[in-house]
């Protein structure tokens, strides 16, 4: 067993001693964040999903945003930049829009494809870990964030980060999926025998989607850093992804837009591993594929 008080680095290094090739590679990536998700360009050809999803919530909870024109904000997990730009950029007329991931193929199309260079910036951040002393000098008006921070589990670290980036009077807007059966399917995946050595991945993908009470792991913290919770609903969403033919070619490129496992997974084997993610997603949701989520909304407030 591994002695959880181990600082990270301790486990590893003990852990290059005790494990055997492939359970280190997983101990490798167990504290550490993988990159997700096989391409930009595929991820924003599938966006618009994404951007019809974001646009309603927004739409539906807008009054409760306080502020607008000339403000600063800040788009967390910003992906390709589709939400960021069609969502967030016609929202209000913003002074500036910075976009954040830690994926830098996703930051570089984002700012490749940026309408406006004087309007909006993307940079690589990775919002699991406290954000460096140089970021955090900026201050933030509203920060938005869209279907990214359920994969981010040092929670406190991303409320401190969320209240350090906010300016006084300042709100957050959080879009999280609370649960869908996907998340599921893929926990499946990563302890099954055939791809568990080559997924460097171990406990649950979303906790929220195993929690009783899921708002209450994201408003905890919030809550225990200063932030002042202004809303928090749970909304059952249906239909909201769907592909765009009822082939089964088109569900599976559905799919890699947000399978967090593809790129890891030997090139000879992309093709078994989707057939039987597939097969899994018919079986265990049903047969047009992972269509519905539950959507987490919270709104904070820094006073
Ligand atoms: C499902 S995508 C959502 C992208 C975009 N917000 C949208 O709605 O299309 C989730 C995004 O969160 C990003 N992400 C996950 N963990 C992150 C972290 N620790 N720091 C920054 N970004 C992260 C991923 O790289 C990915 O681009």
């Amino acid at each position: 067993m591994i002695d959880q008080r181990l600082s990270s680095n301790a486990l590893e290094s003990r852990a290059v001693y005790e494990c055997t090739p492939s359970l280190l590679h997983r101990l490798h990536f167990q504290n550490t964040d993988y990159r997700m998700f096989e391409s930009a360009e595929q991820y924003s050809s599938m966006a618009q999903d994404h951007v019809n999803e974001a646009l309603y919530i927004l739409t539906r909870y807008e009054h409760e945003v306080n502020g607008g024109d000339d403000e600063i904000v800040l788009d967390v997990g910003c992906g390709s930049g589709d939400v960021t730009v069609q969502v967030l950029g016609r929202m209000k007329r913003w002074k500036q829009i910075v976009g954040i991931d830690f994926n830098s193929a996703m930051i570089e199309f984002a700012n490749r494809n940026a309408p406006d260079v004087n309007k909006y910036s993307f940079e690589v951040v990775n919002f699991n870990k406290p954000i460096s002393e140089e970021f955090s000098k900026k201050k933030f008006n509203k920060i938005f964030s869209f279907f990214a921070l359920q994969w981010m589990k040092n929670r406190r670290t991303v409320a401190q980060n969320i209240y350090d980036l906010l300016a006084p009077g300042g709100q957050a807007f959080l879009l999280l999926v609370s649960y869908s059966k996907i998340y599921e399917i893929w926990d499946d995946i990563a302890e099954s025998s055939e791809w568990k050595n080559h997924i460097p991945f171990s406990g649950p993908l979303n906790e929220l989607v195993y929690a009783e009470k899921p708002e209450e792991l994201v408003i905890a913290p919030l809550k225990d850093v200063g932030l002042k919770i202004v809303k928090s609903e749970i909304l059952e969403r249906k239909n909201a992804f769907k592909a765009n033919e009822d082939t089964d070619d088109s569900k599976i490129e559905k799919l890699k837009t947000v399978d967090p496992f593809l790129k890891s997974i030997p090139v000879e084997k992309k093709d078994r591993y989707l057939e039987d993610l597939l097969e899994r997603v018919k079986t265990k949701i049903g047969p047009n594929g992972a269509t519905d989520y539950t959507a987490l909304i919270v709104i904070a407030q820094k006073d």
